[in-house]
Parts: structure tokens; C-alpha cells; sequence
């Protein structure tokens, strides 16, 4: 056999599908456009619609090396050399096509054939009762009977969740021969050592499995195949394990490096290597698929990634982040064909760095408090560590709950994860206190009940107003007949130019009219995933049935401002590329008739001058008054066309590209101005940061920019009349107010010492001596605490062996302030100590140190008695 790299076989694997009459797509985004999973966990994920007869496929046979992360096992990822978060899958897909046979043919001639593995070491396995995959790989590939093996459900029954498509499967498995085995007696086709490697994933997906659990069979059966691509270079290249191909070698030989270790030595220090080597790739692919680190969801997965690989970097002694030190490595693997990588340099590069910096501050400090809640259980006895300390860690100090509990095995002890779920359920409610006002008016339906319908015609990129019929109305979540005048209810209409909510522009409002004199306002109206456009209405006169006509007008005042936001977030994008720079990516937006809202990655705030300068340009594109172009096209075109935003979509579909001509080209199903001169006006009116590495910013167009320059000028002028100064002179006139009220206060401060003098003065005249020590005492209103140590520093100094006692009265609060000099000191008198005493006969408190103290209490009336008692307290402090 024949050693090929990596690169290598990915393509040959392709072009081999290309020759057998598949259709060869780039790897889809690791984020699915499916909310049932956080990921794409494997090639059929970006599939799933036509395998479940949901979507017709523009072409029956597929295949794609699939970028894919998994972290189900994320804990032996570094143990083993075969475990990964992030790897690519080979695959062939049959959209209803071609079936066993042909799946099986393919995948014999592909290994035998073209890789070149010895067909008498391979060994397919077939689920239990799978007599037509048997009959197969016998008599039609011609493999012994004794060398195929029948597996149970576990092995060979594949689905992609609990629920979804699923079906039977067949493996290939390679005998890499007994020099790869683990030398035990029992060593044999399943066990888990390197020898016998399962290196293909045949599916027969013909089933989809509900709810409750049953096979409901597909309308068509097809194929899915998944095949390591990792897995097999090693296989290929004859090498121990995945870390030693040529897809990860360099980047394993860097890692060393940097950690100081000597790799293949075996042991804790390999694991490390292999832990960094792996995550960083997840966590690079992630991030250039538009992933950024949070505390949920993707993000959430990918800090605990990011976490989990710094930590192994300073088991291995490194302090300083380093992480990205290997993307130049990783880029140089990896690049070709995956350009994401490359696009989006930068910001790969600044995420990372900004993440390490963040929890390399706190690893350190966090880790010393678990050891040390560790050693507390071990050495009470104890085994599990409770889930608030991990809640604690996690909170404070950003430890991901796998991290602690790793950390926790290492040193085997158990941590309570319900205890951390309960902890973290109870942040979530304040959480959600906190949010109270939910800020979407999402319609409150079971879909269900909608899926016997056509979807809804949209008619609302040409027509403002059009004629629909009344396809379903469903009050209180059931389905009626019709809507009675007053009742609130949801109106599914055949056609519609209402928009409903998405893509981030808000859902339209309006009227719907019928004959004879109905009436309904329209209060909002969302897309259903089946595509029903939902009009959430109050009939205001008339009834409105199932089967009637109805004329439905978009409020177009509302309209028109919204499509003003709308087209201005995407001059703002551009705006924000051309100044910050291309790492600069959407990650959010909405679009409202009186503001926009948009979100986007870059590490640190904005500047002013860069606002100013995002502004000028989004200004600029307006005064141009450039004509909008729309068109629809496939994403080769749109990319052709320059368009942004082309990660969740799928190739092969049809696109819509909104062109400002010479600016920008985006994709976008939302609702825009003619020209640009529509906009009228731009401002940014706030700039903030939402997470690591996001930044939001609030701004308003046309209408609402005007009102909001009109207000400012209106209170700018109500400052002026309050200030009495022209707008020019504001600024002058503010700051030399703040100065008058500077020299105002210093003057204050020198009257009140000017007094506290004159207070000394008496004071002294008046003072006691208690056995040696002089004792001055006075009250004074409302003086701060820094004029009475004044006061005291001057007793101190005027007279030696004193203590001054010191009370200033407000209206419902006396502060004592005690001050002792050297000698008094030396004949036993503490000031801390007199302090509080005093504080104590007026149920206050406080203390301090021996020669200055400063105590406190709310009963303003007895402080005169509280100072005659000082003397009998200071005798005995002094006796
Ligand atoms: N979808 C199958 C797997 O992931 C091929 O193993």
C-alpha cells in the first residue's frame, strides 16, 4: 500500500464519488441549520431535510469531507490517540437513489482498489438479522462468511439522535495486524485496541424514529457513509494512532515544543501535547464559523475547549498564553481547502488570545482553591465534592463544570452534578428576573396545528397591499372556524405582503379587510418553520372566517422605517469592515421602525474616531443616493457578487443578494429602500460590549435619527436658558461653573478648619487631666471626619500626653473621632478602644488603631453624657 498524506486521500476519496456520479459540496458550517443539535456531529447533518423527505435535493448522490465536532467523549480526548472534538468525515450520501449494494460496491472498491488495503484483512460487520446486507457483502463482494460479523443494536444501528432519521448500519473493519494489537488473550474484531480498526460507517437510513420511539419508515431509503479522514491516514500511513499522520504531526512537533516536552515518551506530558493539538483545532474551525465563547449554548462548548487545553498547557509549565503561537502550524495543514481559516485570521487569532488572557488569570487562583476543597474531602473521609463549590468555580472563577470534575477524577473524587445543576438553575431565575420584559412577540402556537397547509405566498417585496385567503384562524391554540369581534386570534393567509419576523427585521403590522365591513388590526406576524405566515389580529368589526377573502394592508408608514434600518445595518456592516477590518462578522441583528441593533464580532471597543469614521462612510453611501439592486441567484453567483453572510446557507439553494452598486452585496430576505438617499440620515447613538469578543452597537436612521437630532437640539437650548449662555459658550460656561465650585468648596474646608481652630483653642481651655493624660473633648455639627482629625492632629500637637474626643452631630447620626499622641499611648491609652467604648453607651460601634480610631451610632441626644463617662473609661483604660 501505497502511503498518501492527508490532503491526498480527501481528494481522492471526493473525486472517486465525483467518477461514481456524485455531486461534491465544500464542507457545510459546523453550526447546523437544525436546532435539534449544537453541531454538525456528522456529513448527513446538513442533509438531514432530504433524507426525511422534508426538502427535495437538487441532485440524488453527494459527497463532501465534513468538518464536524464532537464532545460526547471529551474527557478521553488527549487519553487516546484516536479520541477528537473536532475531525473531518468522509462521506457518500444516496438521496433515494442508489442503496446496500452499491453503498457496499463503492466502499470495497474505494479501500481495496483505490487505497489499497489488503481486501483479506478487512471485515465488514452487518446488523444481527440484516440477511440482504449479508447476502451482499458474501455473494456480491464475495467476502467469506466467517469473516463477516454480525453486531447488535449498539454497534450497528445508527441514528443521529434520539429522535430523527436512523437505520442500520454495516462497518468495515481493518485488521492492522498483530504488531497494532493489545496483547491480550481476548484481543479480537471488538476490541477496543488499535488493532482491528473500524475505519467506514455504511448507514442504511430508511427509517425515522419519532417521539415515542418507533421506526416510522422513510418515504425513500437512502444511503449515509461516514469515514474518518483522520483515521484512515493513520491506517494508511501505518502509523500508531491519529497524532502521528500527517494531519496532526507538525502540529504535535509544535506543541512539544512549546510545552518542553519530549512527545512519545508516553504519559501525562503526551496526553497534554494531544489535548492542545486537538482542541486547537476545534477551536479555530469553531471561531471561523462564526462561534464566539460564552456562557451557553456553542459558545458555552467551545470556552470549555478553549479552557480545557490552556489548563493542560500549564500542567505542562507553560504560563503565557500560547495557543496561538500553533495557528500558523494548523493554518499550513489545514488552509487548503478550508479558507475560513485564512478569512478569518484575525479574528481566530484574537479570540483565542483574548480567552487565554482571561482565564489564565483566574486558572491559577481557582485551581489552588479546588485542590484545596479536594484535600478538606479526602481528609474527612470523604469521596464527592459538593456541586456549589463547582457552581463557585464555575462563577468566580470560569471553571467549565467538566473541567472541575476532570480535575475532581484525577484525584478521584466525585462531584455532585446535580447540586451544580440546581446552583445553576437558580442563577438562571434571577437571570431571567432580571429579563422580565421579553423584547419578541413570538406567537404562542402549537405548529402542529398548521401542518396540513400550503405554506403562505409572500408577496411583499413588490406590493404593499394584496388579496389572501383565510387558510386557518386559531384562537387560544386551537383551531376555529372563525374569530368573533373583540377576540384576539391567529390568521394564516395563502398570500400575504405582510413580512413576518426574521433574518432580524421585526414582523409587520397593519389591517385586514373583508366584505361585508370586517376588520381586523394586524399586531404582528411571524414565519412557522413550515413556512405559514402568521398574522397575530384583533378583529375590531365583523367576523373573520376560514375561506374568506380578506385585503391585507401593511401599515407602509412602519414599513418604510424599518426598511430604512434595514438597509442601513447593512451599510453599517461594510462600514465597520472597511474601518475595524475584514475579522469583523455579524453575529446578530434587529431591525425595528424606530432603531437597529447590531452585533458583531471585534475584541475591543470602538474609538470615537472610528465611530465618527463608520458614521461619515454609512453617511457618505446615503448622500450618494445609490439605487438598490435585488437579485436572486444561486450562492456560487451571490459569491461572485462579493455577498456577505454565506455561512448558513446552503449551496445549491437559491439566494437573495441585496447589491448597494460599488459598496456592498449581502444576503438577505428582509425588506430594503429604493435608493440610499431614502435612509435620509444615520447616527450611531451607542457602542457597547456583549460578550468575549462582541460588541453591539444601537443606531437609528431616517425618522428616528431626525427626532433624536431634534431632541438634543431641544435640550441643548433648554441648557442654555438654565445656563445662560449661547450654545457656543456652553462649554466654557459648564466648566467655569465647575471651577467657581471648586474654589467654592476649598473655601468651605478653610472656614471649617478656620473654626476648628477656634474649637481647639476653647477646647484646651476646658480640658480635664485624668491621671497625667489631658483629655479634650468637644461636639461640633456636621463636620467630615477628615476636618476632625485636623482638629485632633492639632490638639495632639499643642499639648503633650493628650487624647482628643472628637463627636460630629448630624441629624440622626454621631461620629466620634479619638486621637491619642505617643505619651499617652505609653501611659496605656488606646484609641481604638475609647472609641468604641464611647460608641457602645450610645448603642453604636467602630474602633481602630491606638493613636487614631473613628467610631459611630445613631443616638444623637445622650453624646454630651457619652463624653462626661469618657473620663471614668480613661481612668480605668490608664489605672
Ligand atoms: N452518520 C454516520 C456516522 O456518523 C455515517 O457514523
Amino acid at each position: 500500500m501505497q502511503a498518501r498524506s492527508g490532503k491526498e486521500l480527501r481528494e481522492m476519496f471526493l473525486s472517486f464519488f465525483e467518477s461514481k456520479g456524485h455531486k461534491r459540496y465544500p464542507s457545510f458550517s459546523l453550526v447546523p441549520d437544525d436546532p435539534s443539535i449544537l453541531f454538525t456531529i456528522a456529513g448527513m447533518v446538513p442533509f438531514k431535510p432530504y433524507f426525511l423527505g422534508q426538502k427535495t435535493p437538487e441532485v440524488t448522490r453527494a459527497t463532501t469531507s465534513q468538518k464536524c465536532v464532537r464532545t460526547n467523549d471529551i474527557d478521553n480526548v488527549g487519553r487516546t490517540a484516536r479520541h477528537h472534538t473536532f475531525f473531518e468525515m468522509l462521506g457518500n450520501f444516496s438521496f433515494g437513489d442508489y442503496f446496500k449494494k452499491e453503498a457496499s460496491l463503492f466502499a470495497w472498491e474505494f479501500l481495496t482498489e483505490r487505497v489499497g488495503l489488503d481486501p483479506d484483512r478487512l471485515y465488514p460487520t452487518i446488523y444481527k438479522d440484516d440477511e440482504e446486507a449479508f447476502e451482499i457483502w458474501n455473494k456480491v463482494v464475495g467476502v467469506p462468511a466467517n469473516r463477516i460479523y454480525r453486531l447488535g443494536e449498539e454497534d450497528n444501528f445508527w441514528s443521529v439522535g434520539p429522535v430523527g432519521p436512523c437505520g442500520p448500519c454495516s462497518e468495515l473493519i481493518y485488521d492492522q495486524g498483530p504488531e497494532f494489537s493489545c496483547g491480550s488473550p481476548d484481543c479480537g474484531l471488538e476490541c477496543d485496541c488499535d488493532r482491528y480498526l473500524e475505519v467506514w460507517n455504511l448507514v442504511f437510513m430508511q427509517y425515522n424514529r419519532d417521539e415515542e420511539g418507533n421506526l416510522n419508515p422513510l418515504p425513500k431509503k437512502n444511503i449515509d457513509t461516514g469515514m474518518g479522514l483522520e483515521r484512515l491516514a493513520s491506517v494508511v500511513q501505518q502509523v500508531k494512532g491519529d497524532f502521528e499522520t500527517d494531519l496532526f504531526k507538525p502540529l504535535v512537533a509544535k506543541a512539544s515544543s512549546i510545552m518542553g516536552v519530549n512527545y512519545g515518551a508516553g504519559g501525562r506530558e503526551d496526553m497534554a501535547v494531544r489535548v492542545v493539538s486537538d482542541h486547537l483545532r476545534a477551536v479555530a474551525f469553531m471561531i471561523a464559523d462564526g462561534i464566539m465563547p460564552s456562557n451557553e449554548g456553542r459558545g458555552y462548548v467551545l470556552r470549555r475547549i478553549l479552557r480545557r487545553a490552556v489548563r493542560y498547557g500549564r500542567l505542562a509549565g507553560v504560563e503565557r498564553p500560547f495557543l496561538t503561537e500553533l495557528l500558523p502550524v494548523l493554518n499550513e495543514i489545514m488552509a487548503d481547502p478550508y479558507e475560513e481559516l485564512i478569512l478569518h485570521k484575525n479574528l481566530i487569532e484574537q479570540v483565542i488570545e483574548q480567552e487565554e488572557l482571561r482565564f489564565g488569570r483566574t486558572l491559577e487562583q481557582g485551581t489552588t482553591l479546588l485542590e484545596e476543597e479536594i484535600r478538606n474531602v479526602k481528609s474527612s473521609g470523604g469521596k464527592t465534592l459538593s456541586g456549589v463549590v463547582a457552581f463557585e468555580l464555575y462563577d468566580t472563577f470560569g471553571f467549565p463544570f467538566e473541567l472541575t470534575e476532570e480535575i475532581c477524577k484525577e484525584a478521584g473524587v466525585e462531584v455532585k452534578f446535580e447540586e451544580f445543576q440546581k446552583e445553576m438553575e437558580k442563577q438562571r431565575e434571577r437571570a431571567r428576573a432580571a429579563w422580565a420584559k421579553s423584547e419578541s412577540n413570538k406567537i404562542e402556537m402549537d405548529e402542529g396545528l398548521l401542518k396540513d397547509l400550503e405554506p403562505s405566498e409572500f408577496t411583499g417585496y413588490e406590493k404593499e397591499e394584496d388579496e389572501g385567503k383565510v387558510l386557518a384562524v386559531v384562537v387560544d391554540n386551537e383551531k376555529k372556524e372563525a374569530c368573533a369581534e373583540g377576540q384576539e386570534c391567529y390568521v394564516v393567509l395563502n398570500k400575504t405582503p405582510f413580512y413576518g419576523e426574521k433574518g432580524g427585521q421585526v414582523g409587520d403590522e397593519g389591517v385586514l379587510e373583508w366584505q361585508p365591513g370586517g376588520r381586523a388590526k394586524v399586531l404582528d406576524t411571524q414565519v412557522s418553520s413550515g413556512g405559514h405566515y402568521v398574522h397575530k389580529v384583533r378583529v375590531e368589526s365583523g367576523k373573520l372566517k376560514v375561506g374568506d377573502f380578506v385585503v391585507a394592508k401593511v401599515d407602509s408608514g412602519r414599513r418604510k422605517k424599518i426598511k430604512a434600518h434595514h438597509t442601513s445595518t447593512h451599510l453599517l456592516h461594510e462600514a465597520l469592515i472597511r474601518v475595524l477590518g475584514d475579522h469583523v462578522r455579524q453575529a446578530g441583528s434587529l431591525v425595528a421602525p424606530d432603531f437597529l441593533r447590531f452585533d458583531f464580532t471585534h475584541v475591543k471597543p470602538m474609538t470615537k474616531d472610528e465611530i465618527k469614521e463608520v458614521e461619515n462612510i454609512v453617511f457618505g453611501v446615503i448622500t450618494d443616493n445609490l439605487a438598490l439592486e435585488t437579485h436572486i441567484t444561486n450562492i456560487e453567483e451571490a459569491k461572485k457578487l462579493g455577498a456577505k453572510a454565506l455561512f448558513e446557507e446552503k449551496y445549491g439553494d437559491k439566494v437573495r443578494v441585496i447589491v448597494v452598486p460599488g459598496y456592498s452585496a449581502e444576503l438577505c430576505g428582509g425588506t430594503h429602500v429604493n435608493r440610499t438617499g431614502d435612509i435620509g440620515v444615520f447616527k450611531i447613538v451607542k457602542e457597547e460590549g456583549i460578550g468575549a469578543g462582541l460588541r453591539r452597537i444601537t443606531a437609528l436612521a431616517s425618522d428616528a435619527a431626525f427626532l433624536k437630532f431634534q431632541e438634543q437640539a431641544e435640550k441643548l437650548d433648554e441648557l442654555s436658558e438654565i445656563l445662560e449662555a449661547e450654545e457656543g459658550q456652553l462649554k466654557e460656561k459648564a466648566l467655569s461653573l465647575l471651577e467657581q465650585r471648586k474654589k467654592l468648596q476649598d473655601e468651605v474646608e478653610r472656614l471649617n478648619v478656620e473654626k476648628a481652630q477656634l474649637a481647639v483653642d476653647e477646647m484646651l481651655q476646658k480640658a480635664v487631666e485624668v491621671e497625667g493624660v489631658l483629655l479634650c473633648s468637644g461636639i461640633f455639627d456636621e463636620l467630615p471626619p477628615n476636618v476632625l482629625r485636623q482638629v485632633g492632629d492639632k490638639i495632639r500637637n499643642s499639648r503633650k500626653s493628650s487624647v482628643a474626643i472628637l463627636a460630629s452631630k448630624a441629624k440622626d447620626q454621631v461620629t466620634f473621632v479619638v486621637m491619642a499622641d505617643k505619651d499617652a499611648m505609653a501611659k496605656g491609652v488606646h484609641a481604638g478602644k475609647l472609641a468604641k467604648s464611647i460608641a457602645q453607651l450610645l448603642g453604636g460601634g467602630g474602633g481602630g488603631r491606638p493613636d487614631v480610631a473613628q467610631a459611630g451610632a445613631k443616638k444623637v441626644d445622650g453624646v454630651k453624657e457619652a463624653l462626661n463617662k469618657a473620663i471614668d473609661i480613661l481612668r480605668e483604660m490608664i489605672g
